[in-house]
């Protein structure tokens, strides 16, 4: 490394000094000599945008960098723009500004790379510039870079992923501390999990946000989020995690991509895996991520998928990528390498596998016989059935669950459409997938 490269600073402008900014800032201030080194040139915060001037800071986070003045953290002596602000504008102008003016972009915005991530990524191509967003799925786990780096060279056929900390905190502390959803849900938000509309997270849209981003890269997609079927774990409950027990299951909210050839299958849900698939005993916040290639077969990435220090990991490497292509003289050569295209996605009514059906039911003569008539006619087969007696969750109502053989979604959905007109039900009737993982 020449002496000369290290006598200049890389010059960094931050837009957010929240969870994951002052992680970045802790990171790069705890650290300038390691980066220093490992970049070939000291890193230098210059300006932090933020909306509340007066808020305290991580202590790393120096006064006079703090700024409302966006022009401020844009101005030219910037060579890299990390944007960790949030949100579709105005994150999405001041990064495109950036990629305009010829500066480096990193980003951990999943939601405006699941909205604009294949625009973005050939404007910061044709400018000849990197964009680079590994913090927008999974938190600190390299799941971007095992992606487009490593497995430049495979075939991706499927992609299975834990990747809502908050989602897979929530599950794990109602299976194993017996919590309610809504307290698990509050402790998530006090340790940074969640996001600032933590809707996003239990309904499922940060995962599918997410799935998007995956898409660019294992299927070459360009794929939006109101494409994906989507659902979240709002109306899992006790009762499903001892009926999933009783089988041999655990529950998981999951994002999976499968590769169909002509079409791609994307789709967004919790599921019943068995206790012994590797992603079973991915708990608590960490994240997952069961890849398969056609060359390599399975691959499995785990790690922290949120929290401040593991999302600022995954930041402060793309900086760090972001300077080096930049000192080096071939900035945009690894976002040159995404190429997208639009593919056709196969509708979840055509996803074939076996069901978790649950129905609270009045407990009287013939109901068990008019479910399994119910099922039979739209061509779906039984494999186990079980009657509980009275619930806790349930008042008023005994839970009849039916595990099925493996089928397509349509006819169970034409099923439980009927069923539920049945005057005997009390609330709508749920479907799990249960998934060979
Ligand atoms: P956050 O804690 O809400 O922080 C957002 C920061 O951006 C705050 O400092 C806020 O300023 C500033 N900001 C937001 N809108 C602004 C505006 N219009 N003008 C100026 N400043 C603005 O959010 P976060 O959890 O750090 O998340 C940041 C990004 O990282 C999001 O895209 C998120 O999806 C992604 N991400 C988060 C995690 C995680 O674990 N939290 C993990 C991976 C990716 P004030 O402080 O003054 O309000
Ligand atoms: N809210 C997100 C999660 C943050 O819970 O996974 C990480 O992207």
């Amino acid at each position: 490394m020449s002496k000369e490269r290290i006598k200049f600073p890389v010059r960094i402008g931050l837009l957010g000094c929240g969870t994951v900014g002052g992680g970045v800032i802790r990171l790069i201030q705890d650290n300038q000599e390691y980066l220093t080194s490992r970049v070939g040139a000291p890193l230098e915060i210059r300006r932090v945008l933020v909306r509340d001037a007066e808020k305290d800071r991580v202590p790393e986070c120096r006064r006079e960098w703090i700024t409302t003045d966006v022009d401020e953290v844009l101005s030219k002596d910037i060579d890299v723009l990390v944007e960790v602000m949030g949100g579709e504008e105005p994150a999405k102008s001041l990064i495109e500004r950036a990629i305009r003016e010829g500066k480096g972009v990193v980003t951990a915005n999943k939601l405006l790379l699941s909205k604009h991530g294949p625009g973005l990524v050939r404007m910061a191509s044709d400018h000849g510039v990197d964009l680079a967003f590994e913090a927008s799925v999974g938190g600190g786990i390299p799941i971007i870079r095992t992606l487009r780096e490593a497995l430049t060279s495979d075939w991706v056929e499927s992609v299975h992923g834990i990747l809502n900390g908050t989602c897979n905190y929530i599950l794990t502390r109602m299976r194993d501390g017996k919590v309610a959803f809504d307290v698990a849900l509050a402790e998530a938000q006090a340790k940074g999990y969640a996001e600032a509309d933590p809707t996003l997270d239990v309904d499922g849209h940060d995962a599918a946000q997410k799935l998007c981003v995956i898409s660019m890269l294992a299927f070459g997609a360009n794929v939006h989020e109101v494409d994906v079927p989507v659902e979240g774990i709002r109306r899992i409950d006790q009762l499903d995690f001892r009926f999933a027990e009783r089988f041999g299951y655990t529950i998981k909210h999951l994002v999976i991509g499968r590769d169909l050839g002509e079409r791609i299958a994307l789709r967004v849900h919790p599921a019943l895996i068995g206790k012994t698939s590797v992603l079973a005993n991915i708990d608590g916040v960490l994240n997952g991520v069961l890849i398969v290639g056609r060359g390599l077969g399975p691959c499995l990435l785990v790690g922290r998928g949120a929290g401040d220090m593991p999302t600022a990991v995954s930041v402060v490497a793309d900086i760090v990528d972001v300077a080096r292509s930049k000192i080096g003289g071939e900035p945009g050569l690894s976002t040159r390498g995404i190429q997208t295209a639009d593919r056709p996605l196969a509708p979840i009514t055509e996803v074939e596998s076996r069901f978790y059906l649950r129905f609270d039911v009045e407990d009287r003569p013939g109901v068990l016989g008019k479910i399994a008539s119910g099922l039979g006619d739209a061509g779906v087969s039984i494999e186990q059935m079980v009657q509980e007696g009275r619930a806790a969750e349930v008042s008023d109502a005994v839970p009849v669950l039916i595990i099925t053989h493996s089928c397509r979604e349509g006819p169970v959905r034409d099923a439980l459409d009927a069923i539920a007109r049945e005057g005997f039900m009390r609330g709508q009737p749920r479907l799990l997938r249960i998934e060979d993982v």
